[in-house]
């Protein structure tokens, strides 16, 4: 089985970054973090690729006319990598064709809510808010709309009484940890395959 490249796009924290990584190292995830890029130049996921001693590289929307052009800058630096699959992994920005065209099939994301309910941003604020019972976390194709792509793994993760959105949060990152990982496992084992909406996972 190849090992997967990974290009890993982030804005913030890097936690997901440092799951992937952590099951990269330890050979429970076939895979290779190749390099890690972020719109944000104080991110610390950028701390944490160098201290893996991955390549890193910042792309500032501000040095860009539009997202497109962004995209592309992201698309050639991913290129040069060798990344055969991107995960975004607390990136905030909404990814355009340029991107996903360049990988057809290979963008992932992470999102910390059970999809496709409450998409966007703050996703378990506003569940924690709407008062569900049961949240969660979802792994999934990235496609051009906004947290819609076809879903590979979900985790449910009970909202407890005294819970606050920050609480929620916290047992809900506990979940990305393990569904993030484990869906780029499948990736490299070949064991995934979409059919319209449906992401069909042979045993
Ligand atoms: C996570 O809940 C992720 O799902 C969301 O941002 C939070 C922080 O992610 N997009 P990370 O620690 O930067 O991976």
């Amino acid at each position: 089985m190849q090992k997967l490249k990974i290009g890993v796009l982030a804005s913030g924290s890097g936690s997901n970054l440092q799951a992937i990584i952590d099951e990269a190292r330890a050979g429970t995830l076939p895979a290779e973090v190749v390099l890690v890029i972020s719109d944000k130049p104080d991110a610390y996921a950028l701390t944490r690729a160098e201290e893996a001693g991955i390549i890193t590289a910042v792309v500032e929307p501000k040095d860009f006319a539009t997202r497109e052009e962004y995209d592309a800058k992201i698309v050639k630096l991913l290129q040069l990598s060798g990344a055969d699959t991107v995960a975004l992994a607390g990136y905030l920005r909404i990814v355009t064709p340029t991107l996903l065209d360049a990988f057809p099939g290979r963008v992932l994301n992470i999102h910390p809510a059970l999809l496709p309910a409450f998409p966007g941003l703050h996703a378990q604020r506003q569940a924690w808010e709407h008062g569900v019972k049961v949240s969660g976390c979802t792994v999934h194709f990235v496609d051009a709309g906004l947290d819609s792509g076809p879903i590979i793994l979900q985790a449910p993760v009970p909202v407890l009484e005294d819970d606050e959105a920050d609480t929620l949060a916290a047992r809900i990152l506990e979940q990305e940890h393990i569904i993030y990982p484990l869906a780029l496992r499948l990736l490299a084992e070949g064991k995934l395959t979409v059919k319209g909406r449906r992401v069909l996972i042979s045993d």
